[in-house]
């Protein structure tokens, strides 16, 4: 049986899979409190939870968000814009701020890698990521997984591809992480320029065209071309790149017939994926965003729990 003993929830690289586990199977828990008349349970009662947002989000902050009310926390909302960052003061000096105010949880998405491990390692408070630049985003891999088995009852020994911009992608990072801790094969597929080579040497599948990438996949995630990351032109236009991975009437013929399509969104349509299969019959990408809820209220309480310790 596996404890939890972090105060901070920073990568998927850093778990185990016993503690991966733990965060999905705590999840099915909190699901249930989701389905119930009253939505709240009073896990986080008299704990101060800040939501520093440094770049734009929908999803997960308002999943974050909704996740610390329904375990009763008290909260604080911050974004770049309204917060000191945007006179000079630095992100520590920031961070060291709200701790004085004995705040308990900050949730933060940034969009340097490692900032968040830099703030763990010089706050007593705990510190969960909500995105990191390119490096990972935990808890959408997390509902991610959880999504997976939902659908499919296990994640050991699925094959799921991932399509798109991974060498931009915090998603895909987290994902191949998660997925080959607890025993998925895993593929990455997309432009040459956009899918490292490197991963085949921590054992993922590479490949640079579509029907090959997803043909045999039991699940199928699509990333967003990350143009916010993207210093030059990794292909020609975003007409070609549609054209050669973008799943639509024709090319989600490759797919199985099982195959669950799964988006972390947001998505642009009509790029990556076509309405008629973004909406289709084997799309999850709302069933995703619900689970996220659950997979935050998990990830929330293990981390609030371990502060006590
Ligand atoms: N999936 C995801 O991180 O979406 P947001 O950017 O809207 O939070």
């Amino acid at each position: 049986m596996t404890n939890w003993t972090r105060k901070d929830l920073l990568a998927l690289y850093d778990l185990d899979a016993g503690e991966i586990q733990l965060i999905l199977d705590t999840a099915q828990e909190f699901k249930k409190v989701s389905e119930r008349r009253v939505k709240k349970v009073p896990a986080l009662r008299g704990k101060t939870v800040v939501n520093f947002f440094v770049e734009p989000s929908t999803r997960t902050r308002a999943s974050f968000e909704l996740a610390e009310q329904r375990l009763s926390a008290d909260i604080v909302n911050m974004s770049a814009s309204t917060s000191s960052l945007s006179k000079g003061e630095t992100l520590l000096d920031t961070a060291k701020n709200i701790e004085a105010l004995q705040v308990d949880l900050i949730v933060m998405r940034h969009s340097a890698a490692g900032s968040h491990n830099f703030l763990a390692k010089h706050l007593r408070c705990g510190v969960i990521n909500a995105g990191d630049g390119a490096h990972e985003h935990p808890t959408q891999a997390l509902l991610d997984m959880f999504t997976i088995i939902q659908k499919k009852g296990r994640i050991k020994g699925l094959k799921v591809a991932i399509v798109g911009d991974i060498l931009h992608s915090r998603v895909a990072r987290s994902n191949i992480w998660g997925l080959l801790k607890l025993g998925a094969k895993v593929t990455v597929g997309g432009p040459a320029t956009l899918v490292p080579k490197e991963f085949r040497n921590i054992g993922v599948r590479v490949c640079d065209n579509l029907k090959d990438t997803i043909e045999d996949a039991d699940v199928v995630n699509l990333l967003r071309i990350q143009h916010e990351r993207q210093r030059e032109a990794y292909f020609p236009s975003i007409t070609e790149y549609s054209n050669i991975f973008g799943l639509n009437r024709e090319t989600v013929k490759y797919l199985k017939p099982d195959a669950l399509v799964m988006h972390p969104g947001p998505i642009n349509r009509g790029v990556e994926v076509e309405a008629c299969v973004a909406d289709g019959p084997q799309s999850v990408i709302l069933e995703q965003v619900t689970n996220g809820l659950a997979v935050r209220m998990a990830v929330l309480y293990l981390v609030a729990g371990c502060l006590e310790k």
